[in-house]
């Protein structure tokens, strides 16, 4: 992480992380850990999101963080026993980061509609349900929400139109809990991470890596410490009066598009020739 912080900035806060197992959740925990806060991290499986939990424990000597696994966001009332638990162990919650994704690259032809509700499931409806678990929270210590999202909507994306509806649909959920929550001292933002190098998305989503750096202005892929420093910046009294953004930290990657020139139309055009997964 950059040496910007001051050591203890979080002393005394908690923050409640879904996805926090997950290589860009995990950092931006360890980051929020490292300076002063203790965690919760909620994942679907339960042995890798208790093993992470301890593992992000020891940035900091005397930090607490518990994992609490077998939690789906896609369950309101899970997660709300996982709050319960948090609340229970750690005293409260300051901060929300709502990280929980799935993704895969599929075009259209092959994307049957349970598969699109899947990724809109855990990405929109799971944000919305884990804010909703948290709220009490929130109001009680005025919180601060940070959604993950992404650059895919800003352009077409395709073999994305899944995530790409997802994450618009947390854009304006994190815009629009901003304005409503705002008046009761609740700040919502939004990051958008965009090719973060050794992350399950990158590697998930990016066919050919080598020749991605060239398509980022600033030449180059980003690192998860650099998406836990925005991180700590918008949790942190530095972005006080920044509520209701969304902060690509991409490089300036997304005017200029996805490389998908690698597969577009070629490949794209056979797929289409399939019989419709439904
Ligand atoms: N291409 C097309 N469809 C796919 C797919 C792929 N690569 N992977 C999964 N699906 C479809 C499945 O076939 C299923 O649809 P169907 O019932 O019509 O066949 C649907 O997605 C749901 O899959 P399932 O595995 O039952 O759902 P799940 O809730 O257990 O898993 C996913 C959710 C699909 C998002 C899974 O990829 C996942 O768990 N991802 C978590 C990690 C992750 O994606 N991280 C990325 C961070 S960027």
């Amino acid at each position: 992480m950059s040496q910007v912080f001051k050591d203890n900035i979080f002393s005394g806060k908690v923050v409640f992380v879904t996805g926090g197992a997950g290589t860009i959740c995990r950092k931006q925990t360890e980051t929020l850990v490292k300076l002063g806060a203790n965690a919760c991290i909620i994942g679907r499986r339960v042995e890798p999101t208790e093993e992470a939990a301890k593992e992000i424990a020891k940035v900091r000597e005397n930090a607490k963080v518990i994992g609490v696994g077998g939690i789906d966001v896609r369950q309101v009332n899970q997660l709300a026993k996982a709050v319960d638990q948090c609340v229970k162990e750690l005293g409260r919650i300051d901060f929300v980061i709502c990280g929980a994704a799935g993704n895969f690259l599929a075009d259209f032809n092959h994307l049957s509609a349970n598969a699109f509700k899947s990724v809109v499931d855990i990405d929109l409806l799971g944000s919305f349900n884990t804010v909703k678990a948290c709220f009490e929270q929130l109001r009680l210590n005025k919180g601060c929400v940070l959604f993950v999202s992404a650059t895919l909507h800003y352009q077409g994306v395709p073999f994305q139109s899944h995530v790409g509806a997802a994450k618009a649909g947390v854009d304006a959920l994190s815009n629009a809990l901003a304005v409503e929550l705002g008046p009761i001292g609740i700040r919502c933002n939004a990051i958008a991470p965009g090719a973060i190098d050794n992350t399950e998305g990158f590697n998930r989503l990016v066919t050919n890596p080598s020749n991605v750096d060239k398509y980022i202005p600033l030449q180059r892929k980003g690192s998860t410490s650099e998406i836990a420093d925005v991180t700590a910046f918008l949790f942190s009294d530095a972005a006080k009066y920044v509520t209701g953004t969304v902060i690509p930290v991409d490089g300036g990657m997304w005017h200029l598009g996805f490389p998908m020139r690698d597969f577009y139309p070629e490949k794209l055009a056979s797929q289409l020739r399939d019989k419709p997964k439904l």
